[in-house]
This record gives C-alpha cells, structure tokens and sequence, in this order.
C-alpha cells in the first residue's frame, strides 16, 4: 500500500485536509525526529486544575512538541494561547491534544455515574453526556477520561460512584451510551470529544475495597465480569483507553501485555491508543515489577502503553531504550501513530482553536438543566415506602432535618470538573419551591455528617413536633467517594443513625433521604423510617429531582444497579454469584441474615404493577435461530408509571459453572394507569446464551437454559 503520495515540504501531505487519515498519519510519522516522536507520547499536566492559573507561566516550560496536556484553564483563552505555541512555534504545526476529567458533567454536574445507571436509561445517559462534551469543548476540553466502566462489587471501594454498578452488561450498556454521546458519529463535528474507557481492567476488583492493592482475578473471570463492558466501548469507538493502577493476580495493567495486546490490540482490533493512569509507569518500581524507572518504561512500552501520563517516564528513558536495543523504532512509530490517528480524527489539524464565548453562552443551558433534573429524578430510588406514605400530599407543616438538608455542596460529589455550589439547588430550595403553595416548611441541620456534637438535636426534635411529616436528610459527603476515599465501613456515622432516632421518638411519620456515593449499610435506619429515598449524588438539579419525586411531581422509576448489604460484614454481595456447594441453613451467616437488605434492581413506584405470564415463541432452538420471551405488565393503579424489566439467563448446568442469574437485557417502558404493556427479549443464542471460555471466545453448549424475569423462570433447550 503506497501511503505517501504527493508529500512536499511547501504542501506537505498530512495538513491537506481533503486526504485520507492513514495516508497524512504516515506522511507526517515520515518527517518527524525522534525527539519530536517521543514527545507525543507523553502527556504533562498544568498540576493546578483552577480557574486562576497564571496560564503564560505555568505553560513556560512545557514543550510545544508534547502530545498532551491535562488540566488546563477553564478560559478557552488560555488554552488557546497554548495550542498557538504548538502550531507555530513547534517545527511541524502538531496540535495538542487537551485532556480533563469530566466524570458526570462539566459545569453542569449530573447525578454520579452509579445513581444514573439506576435510571436504566441509557437515551437519558447519552444526552447528558453529550451536553458534558458540549461544554467540555467550549473550554477547549477534546479529551475526557471517562467512561469508567469498572465492574465493583464492593460498596467500601471509593469509585464505586464513578462507574454503573455491579453487572457487567449494564457497564456496558451505559459505556456505548457516555461514548455516543462524547463522540457522536464522527469526532471532528463540533462539540465532540473524544472518550477513553478506564480503568483497563478489573480495578474494581481492588481487594477489601482499598484502592491502588492489587487484584486476584482468574482468565474465567476476567473474560466474563471485567472485559466485555470495555469490548462493548471498543467497538461502540471509543478512541481510547486507559490502563489501570492494579496488579492483576501479579501483573500490573499497566505493564500487562496480554490485555493491552493481544486482546486489545490484535483481538479487538482497537487501532486507537492507551495512556496510563496517572503515575503508573513509574509506580510499576513501587509495585515490584521493575527494579527501577528505566525498566518501568520499557515494561509498559513494550506492554502496549502508548502514551504516558504525568510521570515523563517516557520522555525520560526511550530513547535510552531504544539505543540499548530494549524497544525498537517500529514500536515507537507505532505508538505515535496511534496518537496522531486520534487527533486527526478529532479534526484537531483543520481546526485546533476553540470559540471562546462567554459562560452564559456555554454553561447551564436550559436544557442542560433539564436533562439534570430528569436524570437525578430518574436515578433516585424509593427503597420503602410503607403505607404509601409518600407522595406527600395535603401535608400541613413537613420538618426537614439532618446535614444533607441545607449543604448543597454535597449534591455534586467527587469529580465535579468544573463544578459549582451555587449552580445546585438544594434540597431546601426544592422542597420550598415545590411545596410554595402546599406546605410549611421548617429546617433545622440536626447536626453535622459525623462527630458527636448533640446540641442541635433539641432543635430538631421540636420542629419534628410541629410537623405533620419529617424528611430527614442523612448521608454522606461527596468527598467520601471517588479516589483513594476507601471506607472499612458503609454505615452512615452514629451521629446521623442518633439523630433520626431522636426524630423518630416523637411519633410522626419519617422519610429519609439518604444521599451518598455508594450503598451503605440501613439495616438500623430502615427500621426507623417509614419511606427511604436513596438520592445519590445527584448534581445540579438533586432539589428539584427530590422535592418532585416527595411531592408525586414525578413517579420514582429507579432501581439499583448495585446491591445494598445488609451489614459491611456481607461484603462482596451482588445478585449474579455461583451456586454454593449446600443449601437450606449451610454456608450461611449464623450472626445475621445472608440476604442483602436491598437486592440488586429493586425499586419501588408509586404505581403498582402486575407481572402476566413469561412466555417463549419456542421451546428449542438451534445455534442461528431467534426466539422471544415475553411478558405483560399491567399498571394496576390509577398512576402513570414507568417500570424497567430485567431479563436474566442462566444455564442451569456447566461444564464451568454459570451464576444463578445474568442480566442479559432491560427495557424501561412507560405504562399508564390500567393498561398493559407487553415487554420483549429477542434471544440471540449465541449472544445471549453462551458464554466466554478462557480465551475470550464465546460458545453455546447444547442443553438446556433458563430465561428469568422478576421471580418467573421458564426452559429453553438449545439442540
Ligand atoms: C485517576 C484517573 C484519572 C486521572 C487523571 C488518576 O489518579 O485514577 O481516573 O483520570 O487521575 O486525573
């Protein structure tokens, strides 16, 4: 294949905007010097991610020739002037390509990944990840670090709130969604970025929920928990990857051949590039993996890290390597073509300036707001609601009490990128909003998240007895999640469990609304309340999003993508686990029950409905064929309501044993007050019934398999 055509030096090929991608890749890769190529694999960081950077001089020294900055000025202005430098100062015009987190919105924050995977709604997720782009863009952002799609099942894990949960085809089903939204159908539109699925892989399993410790995952595992949810992100386009800070079962992913490789590379066929996680070639010395930086270089490179974050590892000993015959020159082609690749797809050549417009141009567009309060509405989860005590309706006087009630910061979490306390409302704004006309509305805090300061229990406790009703507002900081925030325990501090049971003594009905960024431990708060509201992290809009839900503005639809333990000693807990060896009284907890409080996917409604009978069009079927299973639901109420229906598989016997139950396929589907909705599972076999082995191939063994929805099963045989 002849990819170098018409080069010139006065019309050089690869800034000819009208030829193909591959060919201007290699036109360039032809012109550049060593040094040239082994700055683009590097990426430097401004180290200060604020608004107030002396942007001239934090940039001073940074080459113009580097691949990537992250952290950068929010003013498109400063990032601008940095990209300039790169164009006409560096010999060959490569722009830089700017990275940042954006987690769960830009300035305008969404709810946290894990309650938005609650939503089951990944049309939801898709827009607001594209508002999060638009946003990002207008800044100069062409880069996220985002989706994480680390499958976790243990709740003491600070990132827990950072990906979809605990099921790995949900992971994967919001990945394809944040990545459409980022990236769109082509990269180089306008207010597209680009995305970079992390933590490449199996960080989630980080052992006792610490962060950084390494894992212990076999092939088995890792093909069928940790992997698919980043296949699915590589073949939905994702530009990129982000190799992980873990050792998996002793090798780090960052120096990890068999993943970066030959399943990411040579079996996925992913021809965008990875970056390591911030720090992680060096820390391959730290882990004790290489005796020193130079070795920690050579392990990742040759591993299949094409671009370094933050340490300048790379920019340090490559070239050492390659004169020392450790790496060779075809490597280093090949990693920078990776990169360039990215940023010609970005469009970055032909336009590698940003408008700058002013932030009521960018920032908290009516309709970004709306897709806030929708999300946050639609992640949240009524866990109890006893007596139908909520929605709150013809209620005279409602008590809002606890540290979440007036501490609007929370409500943004961990990873806010641009985030701001002021742009919240609060959930004492909401609720003053929403209830205007209704309600009175008396506050008082209680107390403080933690700590054993009493004196505002009094307070608490008298307005709770002029109320008709007490929301209490429990829960967690958004600094306690994301991370390096690991907690030995998921309770809610004493203090908060004190203060609802001071509350609760007076007699009047309770809701809780616990606001946290990951499940914690309610076994002793669900008996003190009569309705629980799990409100996440719920960004901008929470107030809103949970002063509609109390006041039947809105019909809870959420139910949980991660389980809620009954108590921290059940930790690890999720739904799809192995049968055990003995049933009955065997192998279970002889202290408390072995049964979470709140299983995966549940979730109440104001509505009721009423599951008809799960139907197959066929009884066998062979390799190729399709078949459908069916249910109907009945909204058995005088409320509209939405209802999500889980459809699971499991073979019940395997040569390697299969879980009880594997989410295969959900759809959320409005049903209105009386009527019957029919909700269907087209079944792939392959797809849907088989499974990987070792290897990552997936295969179908003849026999039979169970089809499962809410507690119905039926069998299909596979001939
Ligand atoms: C985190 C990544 C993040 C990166 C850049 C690391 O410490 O693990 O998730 O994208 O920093 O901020």
């Amino acid at each position: 294949m002849v990819l170098v055509g018409c080069a010139s030096d006065q019309h050089p090929l690869y800034k000819d905007a009208s030829a193909n991608i591959e060919s201007r890749v290699e036109d360039l890769i032809s012109r550049m010097t060593l040094e040239e190529k082994i700055l683009q694999l590097n990426q430097y960081t401004l180290g200060v991610n604020t608004v107030e950077n002396n942007f001239g001089e934090v940039v001073k020294d940074i080459p113009v020739e580097i691949g990537s900055l992250i952290y950068f000025s929010d003013h498109a202005e400063g990032r601008n002037a940095m990209q300039k430098k790169a164009m006409e100062e560096s010999r060959l015009g490569i722009p830089i390509l700017f990275g940042h987190d954006v987690i769960h919105g830009y300035r305008t924050t969404y709810p946290i990944p894990l309650a938005l995977a609650c939503s089951w709604t990944p049309e939801l997720v898709r827009r607001a990840s594209e508002v999060a782009a638009q946003e990002a863009y207008a800044c100069g952002v062409n880069w996220t670090f985002s989706p994480m799609i680390d499958v976790a099942r243990d709740p003491r894990w600070g990132r827990v709130m950072e990906g979809f949960g605990e099921d790995t085809y949900t992971n994967a089903v919001f990945c394809e969604a944040v990545v459409k939204g980022y990236q769109g159908d082509d990269m180089s539109e306008k207010n597209r970025i680009a995305a970079c699925l992390k933590h490449y892989v199996g960080y989630g399993a980080s052992e006792a929920g610490r962060d950084y410790v390494p894992t212990e995952i076999s092939d088995q595992t890792l093909w069928d928990t940790y992997l698919p949810p980043f296949e699915a992100g590589v073949k939905a386009g994702a530009a990129t990857l982000m190799s992980a800070f873990h050792t998996i079962s002793g090798i780090p992913a960052s120096a990890n051949h068999y993943i970066l490789t030959e399943v990411l590379k040579d079996k996925w066929e992913h021809d965008g590039f990875v970056v390591s996680d911030w720090g992680a070639v060096e820390q391959l010395v730290i882990q004790g993996m290489a005796e020193n930086e130079k070795e920690a270089t050579m392990l990742a490179f040759n591993a299949g890290v094409e671009m370094d974050m933050a340490d300048k590892m790379y920019q340090k000993y490559l070239s050492e390597l390659l004169d020392e015959g450790k790496i060779d020159l075809k490597q280093v082609d090949e990693a920078v073509r990776r990169i360039l690749r990215v940023k010609f797809r970005l469009g970055l050549f032909e336009n590698p300036y940003v408008e700058e417009k002013t932030e009521s141009e960018i920032y908290l567009l009516p309709q970004s707001l709306e897709i806030a309060e929708q999300a946050a509405a639609e992640s949240m989860v009524l866990l109890k609601n006893e007596g139908s005590l909520l929605p709150l309706e013809n209620v005279g006087t409602i008590a809002i009490i606890g540290p979440v009630a007036n501490d609007k910061a929370q409500h943004l979490g961990n990873w806010g990128a641009r985030a701001r306390v002021e742009d919240v409302v609060g959930i004492i704004q909401g609720m003053n909003e929403e209830f205007a006309e209704k309600s009175k509305i008396l506050t008082a805090p209680g107390c403080d998240f933690e700590g054993n300061d009493k004196s505002g229990f009094a307070e608490a406790v008298r307005i709770a007895k002029a109320s008709d009703v007490v929301v209490v507002c429990l829960g967690h900081k958004g600094s306690w999640s994301g991370e390096n925030q690991s907690r030995s325990t998921i309770e809610i501090p004493a203090i908060q469990e004190e203060l609802l049971a001071a509350v609760e003594a007076t007699g009047k009905p309770v809701v809780v609304l616990v606001t946290t960024g990951r499940p914690v431990e309610l076994q002793r708060i669900e008996k003190k309340a009569d309705a629980i509201l799990q409100t996440w992290h719920s960004g901008v809009r929470a107030g809103n999003a949970i002063a509609g839900l109390l006041s039947g503005r809105y019909n809870p639809s959420g139910k949980l993508a991660m389980t809620f333990p009954y108590s921290t000693g059940q930790i690890p807990i999720y739904y799809n686990r192995r049968k055990p060896a003995r049933t009955g009284d065997q192998g279970i907890y002889k202290d408390i029950t072995s049964e979470p409080l709140y299983p995966f996917a549940h979730g109440l409604s104001y509505s009721t409905f009423e599951y008809g009978k799960l139907t197959l069009s066929a009884k066998e079927l062979k390799e190729n064929e399709k078949i459908y299973a069916e249910v109907s639901v009945k909204n058995t109420s005088k409320l509209d309501g939405f209802e999500t229906v889980h459809w699971y598989v499991c073979d019940p016997y395997s040569h390697i044993t299969r879980p009880i139950k594997e989410l295969r396929f959900f759809e959320k589907k409005r049903v209105k007050a009386g009527e019957t909705e029919i909700f269907r599972f087209e079944i792939d076999p392959l797809r849907d019934l088989g499974f990987v082995n070792r290897k990552g191939d997936k295969y179908l063994d003849k026999g039979e398999y169970r089809i499962m929805v809410g507690d119905q099963s039926v069998s299909v045989y596979v001939k």
